[in-house]
Parts: C-alpha cells; structure tokens; sequence
C-alpha cells in the first residue's frame, strides 16, 4: 500500500487526531457497505434494498413490520460478525498516551466497541438498541426472533430500532461531539465512508478549515475535495503499515 510519506509524518506527529469512520472498516468483518465499489465482492445494501423503504420514518411508518423484519435480518447477519484489525488498531490507538485521537463513526454495528474502543462517538445511532417511535422511551427487554413490531408498554406506540434515518436529526450530544472533534483537530482521518451522506460527510471540510491536514483510506477516491493526502487501499492495511 502506497502511503505517502508526508501523510506518515501527519500521523506520527500529531498532537490531536480525529477518526471518521463508515461502513468500509466493517466490510473486513464480512459486513455490507451501503454502496458499494467496483472490487467489491458482496453486494452492497442499496443495491439490494430501496433506502427510503428500509431506511426512512416514512418507510417505517408505509410498511412496520417490513422494516422491522429488515434490521432483525440485519442484526442476525451482524452477530456472526467479529471486529477486525482495523476496529482493533484504531482502539489501540486511541488508549496512545503520546497522541489524543476522537473516534467518530457512522456505523450502527457496534464492532469499534467489540475491538476493544472505549469512547465512540456513534453519529447514526446504534443497530442493537430500540425506542418508542411515540414516546421516544428505550425498549431494553430482548428482541431476537420477534417479528412483528412490538407495542411500547410505557404508550402503545411503536417500537423502532434506534438508528437515524434518512432525513432524521442525528442525536444532539453525537454531533456537538463530533463537531468539535473536527474543529480541534490537527489531522482528520477519514476512513471506510463514502463521503456522500451529511452532515458526516461535511466534518472532513469543518477539521480543513481549522488548519488540520485530512487523509482519506479507501480503496476508490471519493469525491471529497477537501483531501490532502488520498490512501488507497483498505482500512486494516492502512493501520496495520502506519501506526
Ligand atoms: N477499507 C476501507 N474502505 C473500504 C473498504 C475497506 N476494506 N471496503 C470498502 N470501502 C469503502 C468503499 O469504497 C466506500 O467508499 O467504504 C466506503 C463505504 O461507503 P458507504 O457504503 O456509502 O458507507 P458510508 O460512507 O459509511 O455510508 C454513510 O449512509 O446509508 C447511510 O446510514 C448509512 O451510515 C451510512 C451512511
């Protein structure tokens, strides 16, 4: 993997990191990305599945039981899934004493904790946790093998899994934290995402402004305009070669 040599002396030499992660650094564990590039061996998910009938309030509120059944399919894909050396070498990097490095991921699958991340900044929520669509109270008894929506017992309403959705507002306390992550950051990494979704997708452009250099690791360019250094190649080699 080419990694240039400025780019190494960034991440060896800085004083305060921020990480953005997306769905690229589980795709080592044998997890789908949403959109998927051309080596990419398995199918990606919006490839498959039409985004604002899986993924959207509206969708949820079209058809409940469907959603439902989509993110139950997706948390049995997901327990079979272990963390990999790219989950694992960001959360040894983050315990670095000589270096503070924010962990901001897009990712719902929980791996950065199982890979051993204390702190992760979770900006579209968590695929294992489940609210009230009314009442917003969080639904904590068990869900495996449940197929049809539950009624909330505090309400009546509906039970929905606690991710953000298409056009949803990320969670408050997510964004404050990871705004500021960016704004006071000397190097940005941004690894495994698209680029395409915001307001994750603007962070990068928030830690340039500031001053701080920005690296993106993915095997296909994005179009982010803001990047300083482009790494290609995938996430576990990048970490594996630079840390
Ligand atoms: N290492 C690094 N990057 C990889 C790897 C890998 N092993 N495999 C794939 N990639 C890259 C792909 O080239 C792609 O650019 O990861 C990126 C994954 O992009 P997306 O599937 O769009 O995932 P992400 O950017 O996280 O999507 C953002 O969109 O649908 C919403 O809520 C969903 O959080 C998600 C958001």
């Amino acid at each position: 993997m080419e990694i240039d040599n400025d780019a190494l002396y960034h991440i060896k030499n800085a004083k305060c990191v921020t990480i953005l992660t997306g769905a690229g650094v589980s795709a080592e564990s044998g997890v789908a990305t949403f959109r998927s590039y051309k080596d990419e061996t398995k199918e990606s998910l919006w490839s498959q599945y039409d985004p604002q009938k899986m993924a959207s309030l509206e969708g949820f509120l079209e058809n409940p039981n469907r959603v439902w059944q989509w993110y139950q399919w997706r948390r049995s894909e997901l327990k079979t899934k272990e963390p990999n050396d790219a989950h694992k070498a960001i959360a040894k990097w983050q315990q670095s004493n000589s270096q503070s490095v924010t962990l901001i991921t897009q990712n719902v699958d929980g791996l950065h904790q199982a890979g051993g991340s204390q702190n992760v900044t979770e900006l579209h929520g968590n695929i294992w946790g489940n609210h009230c669509l009314q009442c917003r109270t969080e639904y904590k008894e068990g869900v495996d093998d449940i197929e049809e929506v539950i009624e909330c017992p505090e309400c009546g309403g509906q039970i929905r899994p606690s991710v953000v959705w298409f056009g949803e507002a990320l969670p408050e306390h997510a964004w404050r934290d990871a705004e500021s992550a960016s704004y006071s950051c000397d190097l940005f990494l941004s690894v495994g995402t698209s680029s395409q979704v915001y307001p994750a997708a603007g962070l990068a452009a928030l830690a340039k402004s500031q001053g701080a250099t920005v690296i993106e690791i993915n095997p296909e360019p994005t179009e982010s305009s803001v990047v300083d250094y482009c790494v290609k190649g995938i996430a576990s080699k990048f970490f594996l070669e630079s840390l």
